[in-house]
């Protein structure tokens, strides 16, 4: 359980997060892509990454898999860690817009209410919500590293489609289906929404 520390004020700070950004030439967005274990979440990202830090934009990206082997490395799988695992990147993907980048989250984040939650931290239009739509079935024949397979042989418990649940979007500002179109377009797409 978290406890709250009292007596704690907000500080003001005299630059503000528009001027941060200003002075890059970017406006703050969060790009948050969900989507189930393998759905190409990372794979995405680091397109969609790797091609606005060419045209110049500072960008950052917090992966699921990385950020869980320092800040959230004592959280597992359990629906109550998931929840804080994503309160804490959300927080984390905030800080970051606060700094004036844009910042690319690719975390299962597997739960509409937590999504909600994270998209709640932002002004409106500046969370993107990005789901990585791939069907479970060829998530799980692709089975890139292969979890899915020892999921079903019951050696991991709580795997996200198997014994752990995925709530689809709903109102995604992005759906892409990852069975039509391949990374290179479907990563372009992202591009578009920020710089279109
Ligand atoms: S979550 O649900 O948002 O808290 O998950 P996330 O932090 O994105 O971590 C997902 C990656 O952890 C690996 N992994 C598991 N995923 C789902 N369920 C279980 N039980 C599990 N155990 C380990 C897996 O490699 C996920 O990586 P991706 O890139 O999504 O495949």
């Amino acid at each position: 359980a978290l406890r709250r520390a009292g007596n704690i004020h907000w500080q003001h700070l005299d630059v503000d997060k528009a001027a941060r950004a200003r002075i890059k030439g970017q406006v703050p967005r969060v790009l948050w892509f969900t989507g189930l274990s393998g759905s190409g979440k990372s794979t995405i990202a680091n397109l969609v990454d790797k091609r606005l830090h060419a045209m110049g934009y500072h960008t950052f990206i917090l992966d699921g898999d990385n950020v869980r082997h320092g800040l959230n490395k004592d959280l597992g799988f359990t629906a109550e860690d998931r929840v804080e695992n994503i309160r804490r990147v959300a927080e984390v993907a905030k800080l970051m817009s606060d700094a004036g980048l844009i910042v690319l989250v690719s975390f299962i984040s597997p739960f509409r209410a937590e999504r909600r939650m994270a998209r709640e931290l932002f002004a409106p239009g500046e969370f993107v919500e990005v789901h990585i739509d791939t069907p479970l079935a060829v998530a799980e024949q692709r089975d890139v590293k292969g979890l899915y397979a020892k999921a079903r042989a019951g050696q991991l418990r709580n795997f996200t489609g198997i014994d752990s649940p995925y709530e689809v979007p709903e109102a995604a500002e992005l759906r892409l289906d990852t069975v039509s179109e391949s990374a290179e377009r479907l990563a372009q797409r992202v591009i578009d929404y920020v710089t279109g």
